[in-house]
């Protein structure tokens, strides 16, 4: 579960201070699903980013299971991001010389185990995803919908508790939008993760059952029981 107290983050260049997060204050419970809205540049990457301990609050708590990711040494924070956070990117970030199969093996390597033992993962995990067929393509022989399912599967290898996902499908046209979103629902719902989303679709904001709507680094929370 995540705890986060009077979160704020300041980014300084030159004379000027941006508030990207100006107090926020939230809760996500485990297996909870977290959609996060807002205009650009009211700090949902940001707010992302601290939940996924890529980057430290200026000042206020982060807690992921009692655990202040704001303090933890960067040692301890790579580790945790290894083997709890799962993330995945609008642009899919996939490395374009490495196969379907050795990209998803990449979020292994941090975790040891042996090379065998992480391939056979990788395919599973490719599988759950439907690309099962697809483990020797390469990134640029796969379509958007494709490579940002490999982004999915490399995301959820690890068997992490979170999965953080920054517009997922904001580089995919429509039908390739519906694909990914519903691999993300149904891993969501089998894998007992706790989801949190940023997107620009209304459409998925509207049937949200928990949304956050972030403007100017505060956030208001909207609870959607017919969702
Ligand atoms: N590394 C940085 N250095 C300086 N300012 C930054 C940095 N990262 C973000 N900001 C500023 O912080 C504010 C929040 O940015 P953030 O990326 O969180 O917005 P966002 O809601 O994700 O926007 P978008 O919808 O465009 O992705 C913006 O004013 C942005 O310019
Ligand atoms: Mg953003």
């Amino acid at each position: 579960m995540y705890t986060l107290r009077d979160v704020t983050k300041r980014y300084t260049r030159g004379k000027k201070t941006v508030h990207a997060l100006a107090g926020v204050d939230l809760t996500i419970e485990d297996g909870g699903r977290l959609v996060i809205q807002g205009p650009t540049g009211g700090g949902k990457s940001t707010l992302l980013q601290m939940l996924g301990g890529l980057d430290r609050p200026t000042s206020g708590s982060v807690e992921l299971d009692g655990v202040d990711l704001a303090k933890l040494s960067e040692a301890r924070l790579t580790t945790v991001r290894a083997q709890n956070i799962g993330f995945v990117f609008q642009s899919f970030n996939l490395i374009p010389t490495l196969t379907a199969q050795e990209n998803v093996e990449t979020a292994l390597v941090p975790l040891g185990g042996k090379a065998a033992e992480r391939r056979r993962r990788a395919a599973e995990a490719l599988d759950s995803v439907g690309l099962g067929e697809r483990l020797g393509h390469l990134p640029g022989e796969m379509s958007g919908g494709q490579q940002q399912r490999v982004a999915i599967a490399r995301a959820l290898v690890k068997q992490p508790k979170v999965l953080l996902a920054d517009e997922p499908t904001g580089n995919l046209d429509e039908s390739m939008r519906d694909e990914v979103m519903e691999v993300l629902e149904t891993m969501w719902k089998e894998h007992g993760l706790t989801f949190i989303m940023v997107t620009h679709d209304s459409a998925i904001a509207r049937r949200a059952p928990r949304l956050a709507t972030i403007r100017k680094g505060k956030v208001t929370i909207t609870e959607n029981a017919a969702a």
